[in-house]
């Protein structure tokens, strides 16, 4: 089952959101939510398969692990609402628990109908599960799957993958907050954080050998080109991955080989790009433990437990709203 978009012309808001970002002064930049579309996701899938991309193995071997302690934290009958569930192959070690003892009802929320249609796929064989896919926004989502609770249901929402470290600070928190209100106390989070490591391997994680991460955020580039009747020439862009010590964040951006103007059909703009400017594409924030326990007080959670995998450092951290 699936509930569908609500959205006037995605088209529109994706021509504003690039014009915005493209004509802003100083430092260019797009939205990363804009990378997932169908290549996009696919992309992602194969760089969480690559070596120097630990992150998502760690994730995945905590969740494996600690699965059945993570879900008997969390009391009484349970929904789960899961953000950017992308594939969803690692959610079915807690799907897998819960359903142990109770039929469950599972809502990936998504953007990309493409993560969407492989979630489903990929767990619709656990027996007592019921998949309903939601293609919206993380918050629209949220709230279209809090109306549908009943009275006495316990929320638990999972936002895996170091996801939330693609706010910038402190907009992760406020993403937290946002969280926060449309949840009731006694909810419980479920949040994979990113933990910090040498830079070295940092950058590694972001600029692979095999070019899957640079195909990756140039593809943004092919979007906007096919969606928004762009002329991009990609052989003119390079994929930059650096490390920003003063925000601890691993940042993605597009360097321009030379100076160009590029058009924007659509949008009736066309926009100079000088040689070495960037457009910076993402962001991948590095947590610390206690930034963790203190970021979700700070949104009205209390940090119930965390996990840690010593091999790449990652946590799993369980919130409970207060
Ligand atoms: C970094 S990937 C993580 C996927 C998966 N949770 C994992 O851990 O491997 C982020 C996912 O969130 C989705 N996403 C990004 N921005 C979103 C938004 N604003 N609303 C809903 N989904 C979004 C993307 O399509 C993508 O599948």
């Amino acid at each position: 089952m699936l509930i569908h978009p609500i959205v006037a012309d995605p088209v529109i808001d994706f021509a504003e959101d690039v014009c915005s970002g493209l004509c802003k002064p100083g430092q260019k930049e797009l939205p990363s939510k804009y990378l997932y579309d169908e290549i996009g996701s696919r992309l992602f899938e194969v760089i969480c398969a690559l070596p120097e991309y630990g992150l998502t193995r760690a994730d995945e071997r905590l969740l494996r692990k600690h699965a059945r302690e993570i879900v008997d934290r969390v009391r009484g009958e349970v929904v789960v609402a899961e953000l950017g569930s992308g594939s969803g192959k690692k959610t079915r070690w807690i799907l897998e628990a819960l359903s142990r003892h109770r039929p469950t009802s599972y809502y990936p929320i998504e953007i990309s109908a493409t993560a969407l249609a492989m979630c489903e796929r990929e767990l619709a064989d656990i027996d007592a599960v019921s998949i309903v896919g939601c293609e919206r926004e993380y918050l629209d989502g949220l709230l279209e799957v809090a109306a549908r609770r009943l009275r006495g249901q316990r929320m638990l929402v999972l936002f895996l993958g170091s996801t939330i470290g693609n706010f910038d600070r402190p907009a992760d928190v406020s993403f937290l907050r946002e969280m926060r209100l449309i949840l009731e106390p006694g909810d419980a989070l479920l949040l994979g954080t990113d933990l910090e490591k040498p830079v070295l391997q940092l950058i590694d994680a972001y600029d692979d050998p095999l070019g899957v991460t640079a195909a990756f955020n140039l593809n943004l580039l092919t979007r906007i080109n096919r969606e928004l009747n762009a002329d991009f020439n990609l052989a003119r862009f390079e994929h930059v991955s650096r490390f920003n010590p003063d925000t601890r964040s691993v940042e993605m951006h597009l360097r321009s080989t030379r100076h160009q103007i590029v058009t924007l059909g659509k949008a009736g703009i066309s926009v100079p790009i000088l040689e070495d400017e960037t457009i910076w594409t993402e962001t991948s924030h590095k947590y610390s433990l206690n930034e963790v326990v203190s970021m979700s007080e700070e949104a009205g959670f209390r940090c119930d437990a965390q996990w840690i995998d010593h091999e790449w450092p990652f946590a799993e951290n369980l919130l409970i709203a207060e």
